[in-house]
C-alpha cells in the first residue's frame, strides 16, 4: 500500500450554469478522499476541467449575447472561485475547450478509425431548408407527440417528460427560422461499441465497480450494445472530426477524454510523467467519481473510448446518489435549489462538508440534506462535542500551566487515548472505502468518550483547590491530546477547523503521527485559544433560502419575445370567465379540468380547459373566481379530452404561478383588451 500514485477525477461540470450543492455532493466526497490519501503521504493528483462543449452552451451564449468562448471564460472563473471557497482542492482546472484536449480527442479518434472501431451510417435528420443546416434536437421545437403541448424542444417534453427524437414532434419548427424543417438524409459517425464487448464485459466484471452500477451494466449488456453516434453537425461549439468538414464531435465523445487533457496539462506545469499513468500496464490507480446518471457514459462508452485507442482503463468508477433538500428534489420555488455562491453568503463552507460527510457511504442511494438537521447535527456533532472539548480545556492549560501540556494523565484519560489511537485503522479503512458517513460516528462517539471523562472530572470545579492542581493539568492535557487526534481524523473534511486547530495546538498533524498514538511530549507549549467555529444559526438558513427564492424570480432583464404587429394582437379573443367547476385529472402530473362560463347567467356559453396549474391551486379554491381566457384558441385534442381555450397565468421559469384576475366588476363575458 506504500507509495501509491493516484490520479483521480470527479465529472467536468457544464460550463452552461452555476455550481449548487447537489454538485458539491460529489466534488466533497472527492475532495475528502483526495485530501485523505495526500494526508497517508500517497501520491494523488486530483484534476477536473468544465465540460465547454456541446448544444445547450451554445444556445446559452446566444441568449446571453455573447460567444460561447465568452461564455465559458467567464463560466470557468465562477466556478473555480466557488470550489476554492468550498476548499474543493483540485491540483488542476482546466477546460475541454483547450488544445490537450483537441490533441487527445482527434488523435484518439484516428486510432480508433484505424482500429476498425469507427463506421459511418447514412441516417435521416431534421434540415432547416432556410438556413441550410441539421438541426440539433434542442434547435427543433414542436408539439409534443405524446401529450400534445406546444413548444416542446426535439429531444423531450417538459410537460409529460416523453423522450423521442426530433421527427416524432407534431408541428416541428426549426428555433433557428421558425420555419418547418425537412427531413434529409445525413452522414453520422459511430463507435462500433459491440465489438469491444467481451472486453468490456471482463473490465465491468473484475470487481471494482459497486455491486448496484455492476448489475446495472448485465442488463445494459443483455439489452445489446449498440453502435453510438459520435457526430453532430454545425452549428456545434466543439472539435471538427479530422478529415470531415462539418461534422463534430459530440460532446460526450471528448467531455472524459478532458480528464486527460487536465492531466497533460497539469504534467506540462509541473513535471509529472504523463504516460506513466494512462499507458497500458500502469501501475498506478485512476479513479473517476460520478453521480450514477451518468454511469453508462462512465462504465461504457469511457473504457471503450479507452480500450480502442491503446490507453490504460480506470482502476474504478465511484458513483454516487443525488442530493434531495428536505426530502424533496431540489426546486427553485421553495428555494432549495441553492447555489454555491447562495451557500456561502450565509454559511461557513465546512458546515455542509461535515454534513455530507456525515450522510456519504459507498452506495448509489440519493443523500437528503434536512436543513433542521443539518443545523442541529454540525451544531451538536462539530460545536457540542468536538470543539468543546478544545474550548473546555485550553483556558486553564494556558492561565494556569503556563499554556505548557503534561504527558501524564489520568487513567481514565490514558484509557480513551489509547481508544482512540486504536481507531486509526478503522477510521482509516472507512475513509479508503468512502464511507465517510460511518467514520464520522465512530469520530463522533470517541468525543463523546472524551467530554465524559471531562464531565467526571469538571476541572473547572477542582481548579478552586490548589490540592488539586495536578490532576486538573492532567485531565486537561488529556483533553487536548485527544482533541488533536479527532481534528485529525477529521482533517479531510474539515480542512480549514483543522488549520487553526493546529495553529492553537503549535503543531501540524498527518495520518502517520495519527497512528503511532504518541501524544504530545512533556512541556510542549501551545497557544492561546481563539473560537474555531461557530454555531449554524437559523436566521443564517432561512436568508439563504430566501435569496434562492429571490433568485429564481423572472427578472426584468429576462429577454422580451419577438415583436408582434398590432394585428397579431388584435387577433386574440380575451375574455373574462368564471370558473364553474374545478377537478383533478386522473393520471395527469400538472393538470386541472377547468369548466369556464363565459356569460351570465351560467348556462351560457361554456368551455371546457385543461390548465397546468395543478403545482399552485387546490381545484376547490378555484371554483367562482374570474379569470381571463383566450377564447379563440383552436381546441386542442389531449390525452384527457379536448381542451378549448387558455387560462392567462403568470410565470417565471420555477418559481410559482399565478392566475390573473380582473378587477371588482367585471363580468363573465367582457372583452379583454
Ligand atoms: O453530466 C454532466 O454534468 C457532464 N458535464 C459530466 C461530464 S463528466 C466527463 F465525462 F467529462
Ligand atoms: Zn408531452
Amino acid at each position: 500500500m506504500n507509495n501509491r500514485r493516484i490520479l483521480v477525477t470527479s465529472a467536468l461540470p457544464y460550463a452552461n450554469g452555476s455550481i449548487h450543492l447537489g454538485h458539491l455532493v460529489e466534488y466533497i466526497q472527492t475532495d475528502v478522499w483526495t485530501r485523505f490519501q495526500k494526508m497517508c503521504g500517497h501520491q494523488c493528483i486530483y484534476v477536473c476541467a468544465d465540460d465547454a462543449h456541446g448544444t445547450p452552451i451554445m444556445i446559452r451564449a446566444q441568449q446571453e449575447g455573447i460567444t460561447p468562448e465568452e461564455l465559458i471564460a467567464k463560466t470557468k472563473q465562477e466556478h473555480e472561485q466557488d470550489f476554492a471557497d468550498f476548499h474543493v482542492n483540485f491540483d488542476n482546472f482546466h477546460s475541454t475547450h483547450s488544445n490537450e484536449n483537441r490533441h487527445f480527442a482527434t488523435s484518439m479518434f484516428k486510432t480508433l478509425q484505424s482500429n476498425g472501431y469507427i463506421s459511418t451510417k447514412t441516417v435521416t435528420d431534421l434540415f432547416d431548408p432556410s438556413e441550410k443546416v441539421f438541426l440539433p434536437d434542442r434547435f427543433v421545437r414542436g408539439t409534443c407527440p405524446k401529450c400534445k403541448a406546444e413548444d416542446q424542444y426535439g429531444d423531450n417534453c417538459e410537460v409529460c417528460g416523453a423522450t423521442y427524437t426530433p421527427s416524432d414532434l407534431i408541428n416541428p419548427r426549426s428555433a433557428l427560422s421558425g420555419v418547418e424543417p425537412v427531413k434529409k438524409e445525413n452522414l453520422h459517425y459511430f463507435f462500433k461499441l459491440s465489438t469491444l464487448e467481451p472486453a468490456l464485459k471482463e473490465w465491468t466484471q473484475s470487481g471494482s465497480l459497486q455491486p448496484e452500477i455492476a448489475n446495472k451494466i448485465s442488463e445494459w449488456f443483455e439489452d445489446g450494445l449498440q453502435d453510438w453516434d459520435i457526430s453532430r453537425d454545425a452549428p456545434y461549439f466543439g472539435f471538427e472530426i479530422p478529415d470531415a468538414p462539418g461534422k463534430y464531435f459530440y460532446v460526450w465523445l471528448d467531455a472524459p477524454i478532458g480528464y486527460m487533457a487536465s492531466f497533460k496539462n497539469y504534467c506540462d506545469r509541473t513535471g509529472e510523467d504523463f504516460d506513466s499513468f494512462w499507458k497500458p500496464n500502469s501501475d498506478a490507480e485512476l479513479y473517476h467519481f460520478i453521480g450514477k446518471d451518468i454511469a453508462y457514459f462512465h462504465t461504457l462508452f469511457w473504457p471503450a473510448t479507452l480500450m480502442g485507442s491503446g490507453w490504460r482503463t480506470p482502476t474504478s468508477v465511484y458513483c454516487h446518489g443525488f442530493l434531495t433538500v428536505n426530502g424533496q428534489k431540489m426546486s427553485k420555488s421553495r428555494g432549495t435549489f441553492i447555489k454555491a455562491r447562495t451557500y456561502l453568503n450565509h454559511l461557513q463552507p465546512e458546515y455542509l462538508r461535515y454534513y455530507f460527510a456525515a450522510k456519504l457511504n459507498d452506495g448509489v442511494s440519493d443523500i437528503d440534506l434536512n436543513l433542521e438537521d443539518f443545523q442541529q447535527r454540525v451544531n451538536s456533532d462539530v460545536v457540542g462535542k468536538l470543539v468543546n472539548i478544545a474550548s473546555r480545556c485550553a483556558g486553564f492549560i494556558y492561565k494556569k500551566f503556563d499554556a505548557k501540556l503534561t504527558s501524564e494523565f489520568i487513567q481514565e484519560g490514558t484509557d480513551a487515548l489509547n481508544l482512540a489511537s486504536e481507531k486509526n485503522s478503522e477510521i482509516k479503512n472507512l475513509y479508503e472505502a468512502r464511507k465517510y458517513s460511518e467514520a464520522m460516528r465512530t469520530i463522533m462517539s470517541l468525543a463523546d468518550i472524551a467530554n465524559q471523562v471531562i464531565d467526571q472530572y469538571k476541572p473547572w470545579e477542582r481548579i478552586k483547590d490548589d490540592a488539586n492542581q495536578t490532576e486538573v493539568h492532567q485531565v486537561c492535557s488529556f483533553g487536548l491530546n485527544i482533541f488533536r487526534l479527532l481534528i485529525g481524523y477529521l482533517k479531510p473534511v474539515m480542512p480549514e477547523l483543522a488549520k487553526k486547530s493546529e495553529a492553537f495546538l503549535n503543531t501540524e498533524i498527518c495520518w502517520d503521527d495519527l497512528a503511532s498514538g504518541k501524544p504530545f511530549a512533556e512541556g510542549h507549549q501551545i497557544n492561546k485559544f481563539k473560537p474555531l467555529i461557530t454555531r449554524i444559526e437559523k436566521e443564517a438558513v432561512d436568508k439563504m433560502i430566501e435569496e434562492t427564492k429571490q433568485d429564481a424570480a423572472p427578472k426584468a432583464s429576462d429577454p422580451i419575445s419577438d415583436e408582434i404587429t398590432f394585428d397579431d394582437f388584435a387577433k386574440l379573443d380575451l375574455r373574462v370567465a368564471r370558473i364553474a367547476k374545478a377537478t383533478h385529472v386522473e393520471g395527469a402530473d400538472k393538470l386541472l379540468q377547468l369548466t369556464l362560463d363565459l356569460g351570465e347567467p351560467s348556462g351560457g356559453l361554456q368551455k371546457n380547459v385543461f390548465a397546468g396549474i395543478k403545482s399552485a391551486y387546490n381545484p376547490a379554491d378555484l371554483e367562482g373566481k374570474l379569470v381571463v381566457m383566450v377564447a379563440n384558441l383552436a381546441p386542442r385534442k389531449m390525452r384527457f379530452g379536448l381542451s378549448e381555450g387558455m387560462v392567462l397565468a403568470a410565470s417565471g421559469t420555477d418559481s410559482g404561478l399565478y392566475i390573473i384576475h380582473p378587477d371588482n366588476g367585471a363580468t363573465p363575458g367582457m372583452r379583454v383588451k
